[in-house]
């Protein structure tokens, strides 16, 4: 299969995903046939598209034309055949259950000719054990869009132990071609590289919680007024849903022992608590709106040092580029598209100097590393200690992570 062979893309899945997937790929031109369970699902998803790209159109990102020519493109299915039929590429955006994924697998390649490519979207599974059973295990593929994929362009392109390089070479180009920004995620890591970082900062400030070294309002304050995150960690959390977080955080932990996650999670979602939308999380919505905290003010925003959570990123980023799951530049393109971070943590890292960031981490494991894992959350990755060793500082060396 070539790229200009694909003129047809079936997504299965018309959810949360599968509505914004579907439409960034008719947007590019792409013929888009959309699979769910019913045709109430699929209608209100359908719905849903038109009304987003009626204010693109309203806000001039897109020509008004562009609604019905990209409306047109999509076409609605419930039986999986016939949504198959003539396509070239399948993207699966289905519930995170590995079982129900691995069954809609089997049954799609037994309706694909075998140079069709299936990609899932799955943000925790192992992309490994979705090939499990596969006839044409090389022919599956991670596309981890992020959410909203219509603003985020974001992909993960990630190998699970079987994908063949032509899968992945084709696969990227495709991200391309429907506007896109990918990255490729060379081996099948849990959160594999924006979530895998960004779920280590979180798991960090947590145990601090978690241990009463500082409240969710004194770590979300450090965050808002000195950096200018309108929501602070915690906050962000309420506003997505914890149980949504939760999981990535379970999905890591069950396959990354020494990754554990800080009971203030676990009391929480076990009582039933998902932030904004059950009226409370780490904070209190008794409307059920997100609304900034009473407790938040400037005041008690210098008790913790944001910075910190930086330099915990930086050394995640750094295990992942020496694990060689991904190269220093996709995994700081990870975490600027996928987080909208201004700056990626490892161009952060060489302006501070690495031998800076490992004192800062020594300091912070001399002051917190007795609670619980924050040990190993903590410990720099041998990556940093040997650029340390090697002269290889950043700037002022002139090489660090980067060459400058
Ligand atoms: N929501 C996010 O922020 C997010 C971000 C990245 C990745 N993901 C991943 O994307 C996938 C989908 O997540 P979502 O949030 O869109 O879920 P969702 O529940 O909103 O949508 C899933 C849809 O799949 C449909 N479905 C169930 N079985 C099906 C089948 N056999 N064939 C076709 N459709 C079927 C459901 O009816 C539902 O409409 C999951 O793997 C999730 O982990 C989600």
């Amino acid at each position: 299969m070539k790229i200009n062979d694909i003129k047809t893309v079936t997504v299965l899945g018309a959810g949360h995903m599968g509505l914004g997937i579907a439409q960034v790929i008719a947007m590019a031109g792409y013929q888009v046939n959309l699979r769910d369970l019913n045709m109430e699902i699929l209608e209100k998803t359908l719905n849903r598209i038109r009304y987003i790209l009626t204010r693109f159109a309203e806000k001039g990102k897109i020509s008004s034309d562009m609604i019905d020519s990209t409306m047109e493109r999509i076409k609605l299915f419930t039986d999986l055949k016939d949504s198959l039929k003539d396509t070239q590429y399948v993207i699966e955006t289905i519930p995170e259950q590995l079982e129900l994924k691995q069954k809609v697998f089997r049954e799609v390649e037994k309706l694909v000719p075998g140079n069709v490519i299936i990609s899932t979207n799955t943000s925790a599974l192992p992309i490994t054990d979705i090939q499990k059973g596969a006839e044409r295990p090389d022919k599956i593929v991670g596309t981890h869009f992020f959410n909203p994929p219509q603003r985020i362009k974001l992909v993960e392109v990630v190998y699970g132990a079987k994908t063949s390089d032509e899968t992945v070479n084709l696969t990227l180009e495709l991200m391309k071609r429907i506007d896109r920004d990918p990255v490729v995620c060379r081996k099948d890591v849990p959160g594999f590289l924006a979530n895998r970082t960004v779920t280590m900062m979180l798991n960090f400030v947590s145990w601090l919680v978690s241990a009463g070294e500082f409240t969710p309002a004194e770590i979300d304050c450090a965050f808002h007024y000195k950096l200018g995150q309108p929501m602070g960690t915690f906050g962000l959390s309420d506003f997505l849903g914890l149980k949504t977080t939760y999981s990535v955080q379970k999905f890591i932990a069950q396959r990354e022992p020494e990754f554990k996650i800080p009971p203030v999670w676990e009391e929480l979602v076990k009582a039933g608590h998902n932030g904004v939308d059950t009226g409370k999380g780490f904070y209190e919505y008794p409307d059920k709106v997100w609304r900034q905290p009473e407790s938040w003010n400037e005041e008690i925003a210098d008790r913790y040092d944001p910075n910190w959570s930086l330099l915990v990123g930086m050394n995640r980023m750094a295990q992942i580029v020496n694990d060689e799951v991904a190269t220093v530049e996709e995994v700081d393109k990870a975490v600027k598209i996928g987080y909208l971070m201004p700056v990626g943590l490892l161009e952060l890292a060489d302006q501070i100097g690495i031998d800076k960031v490992v004192e800062g981490l020594e300091q912070l494991k001399k002051r917190f590393g007795k609670i619980d894992n924050l040990n190993y959350i903590l410990e720099p990755n041998p990556l940093l200690r040997k650029k340390i060793k090697k002269g290889e500082l950043g700037h002022k060396t002139k090489i660090g992570f980067y060459k400058h």
